[in-house]
């Protein structure tokens, strides 16, 4: 008698074929029996939602909802502590994710009742996939992830929605706090540094590094950026050949130029010695190009070290790129010394018959 009187109210109106269209499930919700007309829920005397004397608006509640939420204010007004009401409290949820005081019992309950917070994980997931845009339902996300003591599935999880629509705002707000909580930006460096430990050759290690850094602390910290700097030398006396690390080291020194960072040169001149490569040469033609733009420097001093250096690399430790290390010989000479060109040959080491620097090394 009951149950027919739900169906009847839930589909009055439509025709008969449109309740196949309905999705099973909710039919089944719509078939169970009201709480009034339950027999286990007959201790429990609804409690009427009380919109004031002369509500400005009389709201329109659904049978449902007013069912729902009279035996809500019902538990409530008892305190009750039981399966039962926290079964209710995610059928009120259903009706309306927005009301606090819904998911609070509902928080309460949780602890009293001892319930398991991972199926509680699993049960606000679901929520937030369908209705991402509420506050109360991260709010409570945020509770259990406390309680839980483990914010492990949260960066994927919030990625996941962000890929549904990146301006979510409580999305990034919970993203926000997970991570500064949980400092996982610094296990973040400290997996990549096991990374790095593991294979100092791996070049997606220390573009993640990067990435890591340039999204917490940055580099414009001095003591950030010596930091890194001495970690990158540390690392390259282990694989002095690959290039990933040179191609870090460079990475973070560019925007502030390779030649300035105090000591810098000197150390890579003493590892020259025992740990030379191709790039470690190449880094230094780099730092001396760009120390060439420093005025206070003698240029003719610093132009004959990188000259030398191309040369070394074209002819000797980097044959295989040597048309491109003599490009570079030229090109420092033209500009910076634009002059040496119509020098005489011999006093200009470039430009001597034999030199790399020649045009027609081009042709070659
Ligand atoms: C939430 O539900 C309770 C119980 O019905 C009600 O008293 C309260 O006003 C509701 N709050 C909001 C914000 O809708
Ligand atoms: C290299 O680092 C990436 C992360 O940046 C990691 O996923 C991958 O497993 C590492 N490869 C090896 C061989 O260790
Ligand atoms: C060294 O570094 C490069 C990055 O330039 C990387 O792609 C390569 O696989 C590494 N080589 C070896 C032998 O590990
Ligand atoms: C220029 O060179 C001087 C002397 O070597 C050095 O102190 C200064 O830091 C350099 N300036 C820049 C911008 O690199």
């Amino acid at each position: 008698q009951s149950w027919a009187l739900g169906v009847g109210q839930s589909f009055s109106g439509f025709p008969s074929c449109a309740i196949i269209a309905i999705p099973l499930c909710c039919l089944f919700l719509s078939l169970l029996p009201s709480y009034r007309d339950r027999k286990e829920w007959a201790d429990l005397e609804p409690v009427p939602q009380d919109d004031g004397p002369n509500p400005v608006v009389k709201i329109a509640y659904s049978d449902k909802f007013t069912d729902v939420y009279d035996y809500f204010r019902a538990l409530l007004k008892n305190d009750e502590k039981s399966e039962r009401a926290f079964a209710l409290t995610a059928e009120a949820i259903e009706l309306n994710a927005a009301n606090y005081t819904v998911w609070h019992y509902r928080r309460v309950l949780l602890q009293a009742l001892g319930k398991d917070l991972r199926e509680e994980m699993r049960y606000i997931t679901a929520i937030i996939e369908d209705q991402p845009k509420n506050y109360q339902v991260w709010h409570h996300r945020r509770m259990v992830v406390e309680w839980l003591n483990d914010p492990s599935e949260e960066l994927e999880f919030i990625a996941e929605i962000l890929s549904q629509d990146a301006k979510n705002y409580h999305a990034w707000q919970h993203r926000q706090w997970v991570i500064q909580e949980y400092k996982l930006w610094d296990h973040e460096l400290e997996y990549v540094e096991q990374l790095l430990e593991d294979d100092v050759r791996n070049n997606s290690a220390w573009n993640q590094r990067h990435y890591v850094i340039s999204h917490t602390t940055g580099y414009s910290d001095p003591e950030i950026l010596a930091r890194e700097v001495q970690y990158s030398l540390k690392q390259i006396r282990k694989a002095p050949h690959n290039e990933s690390v040179w191609n870090y080291l460079k990475g973070i020194l560019q925007d502030r130029g390779l030649s300035s960072h105090p000591g810098l040169l000197e150390q890579i001149l003493e590892l020259k010695e025992t740990h030379c490569s191709p790039y470690l040469l190449g880094f230094l033609v780099d730092s001396y190009e760009d120390s060439l733009e420093n005025s206070s420097v003698d240029q003719e001093e610093v132009l004959s070290k990188a000259l030398e250096l191309c040369e070394l690399l074209a002819l000797e430790k980097d044959t295989i790129r040597r048309e491109y290390w003599s490009y570079v010989g030229r090109s420092l000479q033209a500009k910076y010394s634009p002059s040496s060109t119509s020098s005489a040959p011999g006093t200009d080491r470039a430009s001597a018959p034999g030199s790399v620097y020649q045009d027609t090394t081009c042709s070659s």
